[in-house]
């Protein structure tokens, strides 16, 4: 199992505004559904929230640290170790679709970054978090045009000849 992050974010890098994503852009959904469709989502327990309801043709686990935390036609993990546990048992790779928390914890452990940059500035108060150009190399490029233009990225980790060590 592979493990992307996925997410979009404006020029000047936020992602959320409380619970909600502060932009409506034509297209930019049917991305998200086209890359995930078949494969399991992590996400933390606002975004679910702020969503709604399991996405269709996706498995979902929910990061929460809450005792009894349960949604219906979903997992629920209270660790990262637990939710990629979780969704290696699932269907396909692995997609975390944040939020904000979320993304800071995985980004370590990602095999590569679906990002999808769109071309505003907004205000918020969730961002995307930095991420080394070093430990990622841009393998994917397309510009959209739109209500809001956006570029969708991909960047996939570099694989580095191991250090044996004496
Ligand atoms: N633009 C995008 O692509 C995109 C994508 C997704 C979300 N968003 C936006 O991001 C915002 C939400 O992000 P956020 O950072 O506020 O919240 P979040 O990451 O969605 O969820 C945070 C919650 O996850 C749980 N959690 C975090 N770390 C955990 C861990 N190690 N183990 C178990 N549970 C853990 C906790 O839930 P409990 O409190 O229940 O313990 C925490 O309160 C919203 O504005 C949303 O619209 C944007």
């Amino acid at each position: 199992m592979k493990t992307y992050l996925i997410a979009a974010r404006s020029l000047n890098n936020v992602i959320g505004r409380g619970l909600e994503i502060p932009w409506r852009v034509k297209g930019e959904q049917k991305l998200f559904k086209e890359i995930t469709m078949g494969h399991t989502l992590v996400m933390g327990r606002k975004t679910f929230e702020s969503i709604g309801r399991p996405l269709p043709g996706r498995d979902t686990v929910i990061m929460s640290r809450r005792n009894n935390y349960r949604q219906d036609g979903c997992s629920v993990a209270a660790t990262l170790e637990d939710a990629l546990a979780i969704a290696r048992s699932l269907r396909g790779d692995c997609f975390v679709a944040g939020g904000g928390e979320i993304y800071l914890q995985a980004i370590p452990l990602a095999d590569g970054i679906h990002l999808t940059t769109i071309h505003t500035e907004v205000e918020g108060d969730v961002w995307f978090p930095d991420f080394s150009e070093q430990a990622f190399e841009l393998k994917r490029e397309v510009r959209y045009r739109s209500n809001k233009d956006y570029t969708y990225r991909y960047f996939e980790r570099v694989k580095r000849p191991g250090c044996k060590t004496i």
